[in-house]
């Protein structure tokens, strides 16, 4: 059954909870960096549905794999063994020196997890530590432990009581040296924050982290779902500045459009966790491996991860172009294949305006304009995206 765009907005507005502000586009199909609406019209994808289609939409050897997957075995549970989840802890374990993955469904699932394993080391040590450290404009995720550590008020005070001993500092060295302290649990941080706008954390900040974890015995997690998985041209851009993780909180890119989550744990902190502690259902299973496993195959075996990396230089520049043409952009900030633009009004206008031209971007932290395109992408793709952005831009500045 074919169905038009105003009857499958017409069904959604009736049956779908209305908890998202759509834009009024149906896309049905997309190939490489390129989507297709309802209408057969084009659009270049600057956004990969929020960081995840980083191998680009209908990747064929993505399409190969999880086809034969699903044509061999999809599920099983975790009551049992598979070929799979094994190989795919040993990859994300070399490429991110934490010794073992606990594997879930999505982005939030990965921080609660992380939670819980902190909370369980402390318990296993004898210690009453539940005090957590998070930034000022983080964003961690919508349930009720990820929400308690999200900064943002809007999206916390309708559900509040959350979880209770968190506190939200600036990321400065003089505020991590002065807030944590033999009662913090863990700091938990984004080295590069995403929905708080495309703020990478410096070196510095990363150096007082750690030497305020290591004084004190505190945990650290990163939360890596957005700037890890290799979109910022590293593996995880915790290393790029220096963090020293205990934790690591994974999603989006990893499954490359397929809903996987991974919680990586030093051996430290694993050997504090037993059967029992945790666990889910799907997580992990072969098709979300399967899946992983060829975009992990992609990024370092097939060279994605170096292309990336000078992708998200040639992006940067174009960026720094456009701005010096377009007085309304205050900064261009990010690094590798996350970038953000931040302008000196609301950026809303910008999102419709791009997809008028031809382009998807969002919008983040009211003012600022956020680019996460495939890994894939390639030089004249991205100056095509950039140009029809540009055009988006100019109308509104109203020039
Ligand atoms: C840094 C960060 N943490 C956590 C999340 C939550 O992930 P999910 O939406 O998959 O639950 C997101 C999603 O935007 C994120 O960017």
């Amino acid at each position: 059954m074919t169905m038009v765009a105003d009857d499958i907005q017409t069904l959604e507005a009736r049956h779908v909870l209305q908890t998202y502000r759509r834009q009024p586009v149906t896309f049905v199909r997309g190939k490489g960096v390129y989507l297709y609406d309802t209408q057969g019209r084009e659009y270049i994808d600057l956004l990969s549905g929020i960081g995840v289609t980083a191998l680009g939409h209908a990747h064929e050897g993505l399409t190969r794999a999880i086809t034969e997957q699903a044509q061999t075995l999809l599920h099983t549970s975790n009551l049992f063994y598979h070929p799979l989840q094994g190989q795919l802890a040993a990859r994300l374990s070399s490429l991110s020196g934490l010794e073992r993955a606990f594997f879930c469904n999505s982005g939030t699932e990965a921080i609660e997890a992380c939670l819980k394993f902190v909370r369980r080391y402390w318990h296993t040590l004898g210690e009453t530590r539940t005090e957590i450290i998070a930034l000022e404009e983080s964003f961690h995720g919508r349930t009720i432990g990820s929400l308690s550590v999200t900064s943002d008020e809007h999206y916390r005070a309708p559900f509040e009581p959350l979880l209770g001993g968190v506190r939200w500092i600036e990321a400065t060295p003089a505020a991590i040296r002065d807030a944590v302290t033999k009662n913090t649990a863990a700091v938990i941080l984004e080295p590069i924050q995403g929905e708080g706008g495309i703020r990478p954390l410096t070196p510095a900040f990363a150096a007082a982290v750690n030497e305020a974890c290591e004084r004190t015995g505190a945990l650290l997690i990163a939360d890596e779902i957005q700037s890890g998985c290799g979109r910022t041209g590293y593996p995880f851009y915790s290393a790029a500045i220096g963090l020293e993780p205990d934790l690591m909180a994974l999603g989006k890119a990893l499954g490359a459009g397929v809903p996987v989550g991974a919680a990586l744990i030093s051996g430290e902190v694993a050997a504090r966790i037993v059967a029992g502690d945790h666990g889910t259902t799907y997580g992990g299973n072969l098709l979300a491996c399967r899946a992983a496993l060829c975009f992990i195959d992609e990024l370092v075996g097939g060279g994605l991860l170096s292309h990336v990396g000078r992708m998200g230089q040639h992006l940067e520049q174009r960026l720094r172009e456009i701005a010096s043409r377009h007085p309304m952009i205050r900064e261009v900030r990010g690094a590798g294949l996350m970038r953000g633009l931040e302008l000196d009004r609301d950026a809303a206008a910008v999102v419709p305006a791009g997809l008028r031209h031809g382009v998807v971007v969002n919008r983040t932290a009211e003012n600022v304009v956020r680019l996460l395109p495939p890994y894939v992408i390639t030089e004249a793709e991205l100056d095509e995206g950039l140009a029809r952005l540009e055009r988006a831009l100019t109308d509104v500045s109203g020039k």
